[in-house]
């Protein structure tokens, strides 16, 4: 299988459940997972902390590059250490979405963090890898690929519930990231080809993990 393992790619917009049903189908088959949303929100908040413009290019590239942080794969959650701080809990709110959703949009930015990406797959028997674009640009290749979607009031109210944040706040920012997401010239959020599409709106997290397996299972019979 050579140095990459079987890679399943999960794509979807913010809140539609991608990191749980990642967590579980790695789990369920021992492989890793990663959020790639971790990266861009690790640089996001890193680059806040810094003082650093959100359009300013040339400084986002050279901190994606900087050693002042770092991301751990675990199989709870994708961490994000901040000069050896464990930053994962900051990084999750919606208002640093929303600034990792705007630096997502500079491709040199794109272009940064892509092997640190791919290279979350090296040595591994499996990695599921969730986010944007793992489908169509991080893991083009992979065999098996899957694109989760949800209402919109559905997913704000999962976030909300989630954060103890306000619903209608955590509404009208998701729809701007979505805009964002999906409009940005860059690798913008779409649907891979061959990829399973599951709307996840009115199926609690084991009826999604269970489509999205039995898909898995499918596609590996044939590899
Ligand atoms: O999945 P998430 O909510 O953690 O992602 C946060 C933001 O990061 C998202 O709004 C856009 C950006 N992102 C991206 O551009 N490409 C990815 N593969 C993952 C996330």
């Amino acid at each position: 299988m050579g140095k990459f393992g079987v890679v399943v790619t999960i794509d979807g917009p913010a809140a539609s459940g991608k990191s749980s049903v990642s967590r579980e189908i790695a789990r369920k088959h021992g492989w890793k997972w990663v959020s790639t949303g971790a990266f861009y929100r690790g640089l996001a908040y890193v680059a806040l902390k810094k003082n650093i413009d959100l359009e300013d290019t040339k400084a986002l590239v050279a901190l994606c590059n900087s050693d002042e942080w770092s991301i751990e794969l675990t199989q709870e959650k994708t961490e994000v250490l901040f000069q050896g701080v464990d930053v994962t809990e900051q990084i999750n709110h919606e208002d640093v979405g929303s600034f990792a959703s705007r630096i997502s949009h500079h491709q040199e930015v794109r272009k940064s963090l892509l092997v640190a990406q791919r290279n979350c797959a090296l040595g591994q028997k499996g990695l599921v890898a969730e986010g944007r674009d793992c489908g169509t640009v991080v893991f083009p290749d992979a065999p098996i690929k899957v694109y989760l979607t949800a209402n919109s009031e559905n997913r704000a109210l999962r976030r909300a519930l989630e954060q103890g944040s306000d619903l209608l706040e955590v509404q009208s920012a998701q729809k701007i990231r979505d805009q964002q997401d999906t409009t940005r010239k860059a690798a913008p959020l779409q649907v891979p080809e061959n990829a399973l599409v599951v709307d996840t709106t009115e199926l609690d997290l084991y009826g999604v993990v269970a489509a999205v397996d039995k898909h898995i299972q499918q596609k590996l019979a044939t590899i």
